[in-house]
């Protein structure tokens, strides 16, 4: 029976590209959509930005931006990842939409006529700067048990004291600065605590179908104390305005929580998918048969293991059939960070040029079906991607592809010996066995798989040589067994490899010259059958690459060089009313004389349009004769104080132009306003 599968990874948050974490979900979910998707069964994979929530709201002020530009900015860079590490989406939405809209608020409903939701007070920080209650990440003060200053307000990064934002020391707003104040208002609830609730998440979530380290963890969360703390709490699924997010029905200014409509983006983006494709959503959705899996890490498995069946359940829909949990990525072992990432971009991974298979292929090696941390190690990273993709599986055609081509006009044989019918069961009868590592995405073990059985070929091609068989006289029957076999297998390998190197697998396809391929396809020998020329399908992996994704992207800001123009650096700056307060008037020079005892001096009679001409000694002697100055317009200083000189009393300042270093380019240039100006007019 073809299966139908409905298949998600986590929405990432709108407010940053995707960072390897991400990338490393895709990954996973991908191989395993093109796995399911090679055994024949209709698959729906989607994803979506989760649009909401107030991180978002608050970046998205900070930019100048409303939040739904925001978004649509971040939204706007995912198509490059996503094709550029060939994840292949059906459908990429967000929560932010008119499906999610209509489905959150017919979940909320659903909710309530069960008698789900409760109306209840909740006393909450508010900063009256910003007007909005505040969340817990956006209050800080001193740690009630250290004393540390500057301490969010859910627990403190010196001590590690967990506490209520309330018990902080002096608290503040993160946002304004402000002293927040404790106001009530109305929230609403999800009673998870139901005893309907808690009967059929003990079910659901113990039925043998979750990880089993994951069904122990969810385990904890069930357990009540003596004294009947603990257990399922009651989730606010309320936020109160400014809030990025979908409105409550009948609650003014009330907004559905970020998380309760994350996940409702799942259905949003399938029910986008399925409005474009004309098909019906709900019958769909309601398919008993229909397989709904959710991929996501290790971080948000409340959410998906108890709030989102219990949402479906109760709003009487189908529940997820399961929820696949992976662990997180480090980067030399080293922790990344939700916010920073890792400091190896993925885009910068495309833009160094490094082959995405290669990328798909170390990570899958990693994997398995545990919750278990994968870390990339970049000379590891270079060792077994040369090693097995380079060394041992493409190695193979490229020892045997060219003999088809040059010696039998690309023409296999049927006939494959003895040797080779034994190589190419062995193969097959491994097929199944991968087929079920994959299934169960023990995707290392897989490979390790696949790998043995390429040495297994290499062994082969080893021992006939077919090197020497071209050399040799009347061994043609022989090559060509040999190069038949080995380029059988090499296909056999491939459609093995298909879903963790599907571009390569592509490269393969075309260069036999078959179709894209089944995972039938794998036990089924090509048989009479003509191949393409063979090019070179993959690099060795060049470490000085991989080095260089690990420099910053942006590369350190060099000091700029301080510009000197005219041979000297800028002035500080200065206000417009410091400007104002140099008073400059055009000036006639009426009369010019050399000064007695100075070389550099001229004494200047100007007219500064007041009742008598002022005195002014100018340095503008090398420069100009006393006979060219008189008659002209010039600008001087008017309110510079009067300067006592040896020569007499200097009554302000003339302006002229000169470089810094007068030496290396002399000229002094005497400032002359257009003609129709007259003396005393401000210079402004
Ligand atoms: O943790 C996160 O990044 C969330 N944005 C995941 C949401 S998954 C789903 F519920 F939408
Ligand atoms: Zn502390």
């Amino acid at each position: 029976m073809t299966r139908t599968l409905f298949v998600t990874t986590a929405l990432p948050y709108a407010n940053a590209p995707f960072h390897i974490g991400h990338m490393m979900e895709y990954i996973q979910a991908d191989i395993w959509v093109r796995y399911q998707r090679m055994r024949g069964a209709k698959v729906y994979f989607v994803g979506a930005d989760d649009a909401h929530g107030a991180p978002i709201m608050i970046a998205a002020e900070k930019a100048g931006l409303t939040p739904q530009q925001f978004v649509a900015g971040i939204a706007s860079g995912r198509k490059a990842y996503l094709d550029g590490f060939s994840i292949s989406f059906d459908n990429w939405h967000s929560t932010d939409s008119e499906e999610n809209t209509a489905l959150a608020q017919s979940i909320y409903l659903g909710l309530r006529d069960a008698g789900l939701i409760d109306v209840r007070q909740v006393e909450q920080f508010f900063d009256p700067v910003k007007g909005m209650f505040l969340p817990d990440r956006y209050i800080k003060g001193t740690c009630p048990k250290c004393g540390a200053a500057d301490q969010y307000g859910d627990s403190c990064e010196v001590c590690g004291a967990v506490y209520a934002p309330t018990d902080l020391v002096n608290p503040y707003s993160a946002l304004s600065g402000a002293t927040p104040e404790l106001r009530s208002s109305e929230h609403y609830f999800f009673r998870l605590s139901d005893p309907r609730c808690v009967e059929f998440l003990q079910n659901w979530t113990q039925d043998g179908k979750l990880q089993p380290e994951v069904a122990n963890k969810v385990r904890e969360w069930f357990v009540t104390d003596p004294d009947g703390s603990g257990g399922l709490s009651d989730w606010d699924i309320s936020r109160d305005a400014p809030y990025f997010g979908i409105p409550i029905p009948d609650a003014e200014g009330k907004y559905f929580y970020v998380w309760l409509d994350a996940p409702i983006g799942y259905l949003a983006s399938l029910v986008n998918l399925f409005g474009k494709l004309g098909t019906d959503v709900d019958a769909f959705l309601a398919d008993p048969a229909v397989e709904q899996i959710h991929f996501i890490g290790k971080d948000i498995v409340y959410f998906h293991t108890l709030f989102w069946p219990a949402m479906l359940k109760f709003s009487g829909r189908k529940v997820p059939d399961n929820v696949y949990v992976h662990g997180f990525i480090t980067v030399s072992e080293e922790k990344m960070s939700k916010s920073r990432g890792t400091g190896i971009s993925p885009l910068r991974y495309l833009e160094l040029g490094l082959n995405p298979d290669w990328l798909r292929y170390y990570i899958a090696a990693k994997l398995n079906s545990h919750v278990e941390d994968v870390d990339f190690t970049p000379s590891d990273f270079v060792t077994r991607v040369n090693s097995d993709l380079v060394g041992k599986y493409v190695n193979i055609a490229s020892r045997v592809a060219g003999f088809i081509s040059k010696r039998f006009d690309g023409r296999l044989s049927t006939d494959l010996g003895a040797d080779g019918e034994a190589l190419l069961a062995e193969l097959h009868a491994q097929v199944p066995v991968v087929a079920e590592l994959y299934e169960t995405r023990e995707f290392g073990k897989a490979l390790r798989e696949i790998m043995a059985l390429a040495d297994k070929v290499n062994a082969y091609v080893e021992a006939h040589k077919p090197w020497e068989l071209a050399k040799a006289e009347g061994a043609e029957v022989e090559l060509h067994q040999a190069c038949s076999t080995g380029i059988e297998a090499f296909r056999v390998l491939t459609i093995l490899l298909a879903p963790v190197v599907p571009a390569t697998a592509d490269a393969v396809a075309e260069f036999l010259g078959t179709e894209q391929f089944g995972w039938d396809d794998a036990v089924t020998p090509l048989g009479e059958h003509v191949i393409g020329r063979y090019a070179h399908l993959m690099q060795r992996v060049d470490p000085v690459l991989v080095d260089q994704l690990f420099e910053p992207a942006v590369p350190a800001v060099e000091p700029e060089p301080v510009a000197t123009p005219g041979g000297e650096p800028l002035a500080d700056q200065i206000t417009i009313d410091s400007f104002a307060a140099v008073d400059l008037r055009v000036a006639r020079i009426v009369a010019a004389a050399a000064v007695e005892g100075s070389t550099k001096l001229l004494q200047l009679t100007v007219d500064v349009g007041e009742p008598s001409p002022r005195t002014i000694f100018s340095g503008i002697a090398s420069a100009y004769r006393p006979e060219d100055l008189v008659g002209r317009l010039t600008v001087v200083v008017a309110n510079l104080a009067p300067r006592t000189m040896r020569f007499g009393v200097s009554e302000g300042m003339v302006l002229a132009a000169g470089h810094a270093d007068a030496k290396t380019e002399p000229g002094i240039f005497l400032l002359e306003p257009d003609a129709g100006a007259t003396p005393g007019m401000r210079v402004k």
